[in-house]
């Protein structure tokens, strides 16, 4: 996953600054390196500035300029170095490609090429894209030997030319995401709105097969196969600016931690059609089959608890290991893909298997415009608004509080669904104080030069063991390791030592005494005991005491691990926002 951004007719003249800007809107996408290419005024080809590591305070040194292509990047093909970095340029420095995806079958054109006399810098992929535009462009209009290349490239696809000659930008799109700003004689191409939402929120979503061309004279849209123009029908997002800012926060990160205050409840407000409607399919008999990846496939695993506690079976499969079950699936099925950008590879593999076997798709996505969304025959957006840092909250709860309420629509509690979740976003409200940020601040400083972590939850707290622990991992890069409770004598208690952290999560239900044993058995070896729950027990070190909200406990657990995952990352000098080698979605397999 890359971050792509451009512009046309920039009023300010300085194109490169302005994708510069915009990328670093976009470092989520990846920040293994960056580089901007620009169309200088009165300069005889294009010019380029690129660089290894994150955009950070940089400034580029290219000349002024109204045409622009930039993109930050998350290596897959060829090392980080400023040779691999984007965008890629011809031999004659008249075509700049930049590029997200990966091309399968790259190696077999440049053989091609190289016999050509075509001569390459890099060791990417994209770079052959360049030059086999370059090769087609001898003999054919730019869009069309840009479409023509683009049909030969295998694998899912998405990439940005800046060719000098007609002073445009043409984008074609096959898997990766692109999107098109209509500002006021301006024209944005980005890989995600937030890059251009200051100047715009009037937008198109590019469809798998769909090329754009953007110059002076505005946006035109293409279907790639046929090489025809189609009619380019834009839609204005409820998105503002200051959704896409810190809005005075350190890091984003943190804002959006704080954001789930009103994004949590907000899910009560929405969907409200499609969850009758999912909860009389369920009725009728369908079989529901949950997936996801990461956070998401953890989301999966807790909405699994919640229907069984409501009596309904269900199975949670993570996306990267749903092909052995796929076959499970049938016309009966609804199969709940749930994703925070819709774009993630492994769980449109799934998703893509199941439509062939007949499945109804649900998505549960926040993200609009996203290909999850155009593949699913129901669509709940969860509403949570941008989500920029790379660690997934707010967005994981609003997903997790809208299958929440489906369950109990099922049931025909929805509107007592619906009051527990506002009771909790209250109450929540009231415990995320002074007193329990100074007392996590604390717990964090105590922790910070620990290496190996392990936590235990049972029932419902055993998926938010799960992603309390990610959370842990994702931001400061610790080894925090989840069990079910009921694991621990099973081996893993042999990881127990003197003073070795042992977080134990946990709600006021059935199970709570066994989880208490359990940790009593850790502190019997020695763990330093960080308790995690709605009671009082003097078996441990530490207790970060959480709201009862009954099922919904784990809501206020989960939000714990978030926010310690913070203060450790931040004590440890990693980047919460861009935790390293990672990703906002991982569009590759
Ligand atoms: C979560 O913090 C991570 N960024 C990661 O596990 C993420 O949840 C996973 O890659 C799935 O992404 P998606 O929700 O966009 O599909």
């Amino acid at each position: 996953m890359c971050g792509i951004f451009g512009i046309i007719n920039d009023k300010n003249n300085q194109a490169a600054a302005t994708v510069l800007e915009g990328l670093k809107k976009l470092e989520y996408r990846g920040y293994d390196s960056w580089g901007v290419a620009i169309i200088p005024n009165n300069k005889k080809e294009i010019q380029v500035d690129k660089h290894i590591g994150k955009i950070g305070e940089a400034k580029t040194i290219l000349p002024a300029g109204k045409i622009a292509l930039g993109h930050t990047r998350w290596a897959t093909h060829g090392g980080v170095t400023d040779n691999n970095a984007h965008p890629h340029l011809d031999c004659n420095k008249k075509i700049a490609v930049i590029h997200n995806g990966i091309v399968e079958n790259y190696q077999e054109i440049k053989v091609d090429l190289l016999k050509k006399g075509h001569h390459f810098v890099s060791e990417t992929d994209t770079e052959v894209i360049a030059h086999l535009i370059e090769e087609k462009s001898k003999t054919k209009k730019i869009n069309f030997a840009i479409f023509e290349t683009f049909k030969l490239l295998r694998g899912s696809n998405a990439i940005a030319v800046l060719d000098f000659d007609s002073q445009s930008i043409i984008a074609c799109r096959n898997g990766s995401p692109l999107v098109v700003g209509l500002g006021t004689d301006q024209y944005f191409l980005a890989s995600d709105v937030p890059a251009f939402l200051k100047e715009t929120n009037k937008v198109y979503f590019l469809n798998d097969g769909e090329a754009v061309i953007l110059n002076n004279n505005g946006v035109k849209l293409f279907d790639i196969e046929t090489e025809k123009e189609r009619s380019l029908v834009s839609q204005t997002l409820d998105w503002k600016l200051e959704d896409a800012e810190k809005g005075g926060y350190p890091h984003f990160l943190l804002k959006e931690i704080y954001e789930q205050l009103k994004t949590i409840p907000k899910t009560t407000s929405i969907n409200e059609k499609e969850i009758r409607e999912l909860a009389d399919k369920i009725n009728s008999g369908y079989k529901i089959v949950l997936t996801g990846c990461g956070t998401a496939s953890y989301c999966a695993l807790a909405s699994k608890y919640f229907f069984a506690q409501q009596g309904i079976d269900s199975s949670a499969i993570p996306s990267y290991e749903f092909m052995p079950f796929s076959k499970f699936i049938d016309k009966k099925t609804l199969v709940f893909a749930i994703s925070q950008s819709g774009e993630t590879a492994d769980t449109l593999i799934a998703v893509k298997e199941a439509k062939k076997r007949g499945a109804e798709i649900v998505a549960v996505i926040n993200a609009r415009g996203s290909t999850l969304e155009r593949l699913a025959n129901t669509v709940l957006s969860v509403g949570a608004g941008p989500e920029i840092a790379v660690v997934s909250t707010k967005a994981f709860t609003s997903q997790l509080s809208t299958l929440y309420l489906l369950t109990t629509a099922v049931k025909n509690k929805y509107e007592i669904g619906k009051e527990k979740i506002i009771n909790l976003s209250q109450v929540i409200t009231k415990f995320l104080n002074t007193q329990l940020i100074n007392q996590l601040i604390s717990l964090a400083k105590q922790l910070m030069n620990e290496e190996h972590m392990y936590l235990i939850g049972k029932h419902l707290n055993y998926p938010a063991t799960l992603e309390f622990a990610l959370k842990i991992k994702e931001t400061s890069y610790v080894h925090a390791e989840p069990f079910a409770a009921g694991e621990l004598k099973h081996g893993v208690i042999t990881l127990i030592q003197k003073g070795t952290p042992c977080f134990v999560l946990a709600s006021n239900d059935e199970v709570k005494d066994e989880v208490l044993s359990s940790a009593a058995e850790i502190k019997a070896r020695g763990g330093l005991m960080i308790g995690v729950f709605p009671f009082e027990s003097n078996e441990f070190d530490v207790l970060i005491k959480t709201p009862d909200l009954e099922d919904l406990t784990i809501f206020g657990n989960i939000i714990v691990g978030q926010l310690l995952g913070y203060y450790l990352g931040v004590g440890r000098g990693a980047d919460p926002d861009k935790p390293r080698n990672l990703a906002k979605s991982v569009t590759v397999k």
